[in-house]
């Protein structure tokens, strides 16, 4: 596995990195009868990110050859305000031409036990699997204050362990169902992107970044792509604790 950490002065400057680097994948199907596959995050980061996609990126994009799902989904219809989809198509998709059938969306609707089944195998349909598992090409995530990824929260860690691509969990103060990627699709990728900002994460970074074996029990310290690249793209106020070493490395 390659790791990188990446710290950058503005948002800006954050999101142009990413979509530089989403463009540098995206452009390897351009000429190919395949297609990319891309796992969305959830929450305020790969919003703020989205929103900053820039121009020339929107334009250079063979958007018809890529293909999108979703690492996580809360249990609500996709209208609704806390709809990961919802997010994404306000968002993203709003803004490029994705053919509707490239946008796979996790039912939140539907019930979520059945949601999660349909969905594994809706996955494990549309992608290559390496020994038996489906490979993504990119997968952004966001990581929480209390190191949860997706929506694999901490108290919940057997779930990221699981032997099915997508499973039920809960929001542990809110209660609310949520459908979330595991382990075997996170640490199957070829690229795994974490997108962290804000002091409010500062805190969580050297748990995760510096304290590897200690912390195994957190969920985003499990994310491993073992054939794959991961890099973790901070801004100064999230890396703010992070040491020295820690990123010059
Ligand atoms: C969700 C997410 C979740 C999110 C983190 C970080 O549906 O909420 O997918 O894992 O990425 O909680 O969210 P923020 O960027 O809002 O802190």
């Amino acid at each position: 596995m390659k790791q990188n950490i990446s710290i950058f002065d503005s948002l800006k400057d954050l999101s142009n990195y990413f979509w530089q680097s989403f463009e540098h994948i995206a452009k390897k199907a351009a000429g190919q009868d395949s297609f990319i596959s891309v796992l969305l995050s959830g929450g305020s980061t790969p919003k703020q990110v989205f929103a900053h996609l820039p121009s020339h990126v929107k334009k250079s994009i063979h958007w018809n050859k890529i293909k999108f799902f979703w690492g996580d989904e809360r249990c609500v219809p996709p209208d609704h305000d806390e709809s990961n989809y919802k997010m994404a198509k306000e968002f993203l998709l709003k803004q490029i031409p994705v053919p509707v059938e490239n946008t796979f969306r996790i039912r939140g609707e539907n019930n979520p036990v059945e949601e999660a089944k349909r969905y594994s195998i809706t996955v494990q349909k549309e992608l290559t699997s390496i020994s038996g598992v489906p490979r993504f090409d990119l997968i952004m995530l966001g990581i929480g204050e209390d190191g949860h990824i997706a929506s694999i929260f901490p108290n919940q860690i057997e779930l990221f362990h699981s032997n099915e691509p997508f499973v039920v969990t809960k929001h542990p103060s809110t209660g609310q169902n949520r459908i979330s990627a595991t382990g075997q699709i996170l640490n199957n990728a070829l690229h795994v992107h974490f997108l962290v900002t804000g002091t409010n994460k500062a805190g969580i970074l050297p748990r995760i970044l510096e304290e590897r074996l200690q912390s195994h029990m957190l969920p985003a310290s499990l994310v491993r792509p073992m054939q794959g690249e991961l890099k973790f793209l901070l801004d100064n106020l999230s890396a703010s604790q992070l040491k020295e070493s820690t990123w010059k490395s």
